[in-house]
């Protein structure tokens, strides 16, 4: 099935399709008729991370395609993530050899550490490691280190790209000031409740790509806030909706697409599957590009808050 896909140009000379699927939270079955059915559609860019624990099921489907010459390999973009209790060298390389394994693939496209906020590290099998208090375990990491082992990874061609997730522009900075590959992508929250402005200025300096996860605002997040607003809900959103006849989701990530960012929508749903692919041949017009735009800064649906104690973390953010 043909179906229209648009490209983000990396700092590498490589390219990534603007639109994945994210996997984060999607399990056995499901995950798989969902990521069969996207590649049927047309998507061309699955993201899970080691920390997901769907990789087999990922892996499975891309194998089975691929055997049954339904994709070329060369056609599809891999991302996954090495989990911060894993960011130490030879943890992280470790790391990225269970993905490569479960995903069971020779590399990946895309290959990202997953937040720079490190935990203990206590093996295969623990990724949240907890205190006697029951808080998780965390612990400052050298991020040089692990970006170190990223750049021994790419030079084995492990992952054709490299970049990062959940880092703020002074932590992309270090890196980039020292770094012999250069972060080619920054994934992060971002969808029309925030924007993040600062991060897009920042990274459209250094031609870092940008990839929005939650891009709808995290519907499925178990643990939001009861006072939280549902951008899916949003009056601004629903009335675009109805003028371009097209589903609230379809004008957030329209809007995300002409901010320049790649987007992650999750869906088991095949429907929505569907209609969050078909967003390419139509466009928001510049003024309602502007009434979105106005929206920002209304909540941020991942305040990690384990996270708050780190040395890492970034107070100055306003969660
Ligand atoms: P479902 O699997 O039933 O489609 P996000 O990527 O922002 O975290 O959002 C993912 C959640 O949004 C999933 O629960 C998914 O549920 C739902 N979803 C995905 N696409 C759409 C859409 N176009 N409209 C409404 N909800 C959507």
């Amino acid at each position: 099935m043909a179906s229209i896909m648009s490209y983000l140009s990396m700092n590498n000379g490589l390219r990534m399709p603007a639109v994945g699927l994210g996997t984060y939270l999607m399990k056995g079955d499901a995950l798989k008729r969902a990521v069969d059915y996207a590649l049927f559609l047309g998507y061309r860019h699955i993201d899970t991370a080691l920390s997901y624990g769907n990789e087999v099921e990922v892996g499975e489907v891309i194998k089975d395609r691929i055997r049954a010459g339904k994709n070329k390999r060369k056609d599809l973009f891999i991302t996954t993530k090495v989990p911060c209790a894993y960011l130490e060298r030879d943890a992280a390389i470790k790391s990225a050899e269970m993905s490569l394994e479960s995903l069971k693939q020779t590399h990946v496209d895309l290959l990202l550490i997953h937040q720079p906020w490190g935990n203990v590290n206590r093996g295969v099998g623990t990724l949240k490691p907890l205190n006697s208090k029951g808080e998780r375990e965390l612990k400052h990491h050298d991020l040089l280190e692990t970006w170190s082992a990223f750049e021994q990874m790419h030079g084995q061609n492990w992952a054709k790209s490299i970049g990062v997730s959940n880092f703020n522009p002074e932590q992309i900075q270090r890196i980039w000031d020292k770094a012999k590959i250069k972060p080619a992508n920054l994934q992060l929250e971002a969808h029309a409740y925030w924007q993040q402005k600062k991060l897009v200025e920042f990274c459209g300096e250094k031609n870092i790509i940008l990839t929005a996860y939650s891009p709808l605002g995290a519907p499925s997040k178990p643990d939001k806030k009861p006072e939280d607003l549902v951008l899916l809900e949003d009056p601004q959103v629903k009335q675009l909706s109805f003028e371009y006849k097209k589903t609230p989701g379809q004008i957030l990530l329209n809007f995300l697409l002409l901010k320049g960012m790649g987007v992650l929508p999750k869906s088991q749903n095949f429907e929505r599957i569907k209609d969050n692919l078909d967003i390419f041949d139509w466009k928001l017009s510049s003024s309602d590009f502007e009434k979105l735009l106005k929206l920002d800064n209304t909540v941020k649906y991942f305040t990690n808050e384990w996270a708050h104690r780190h040395p890492e973390f970034d107070k100055s953010e306003p969660f």
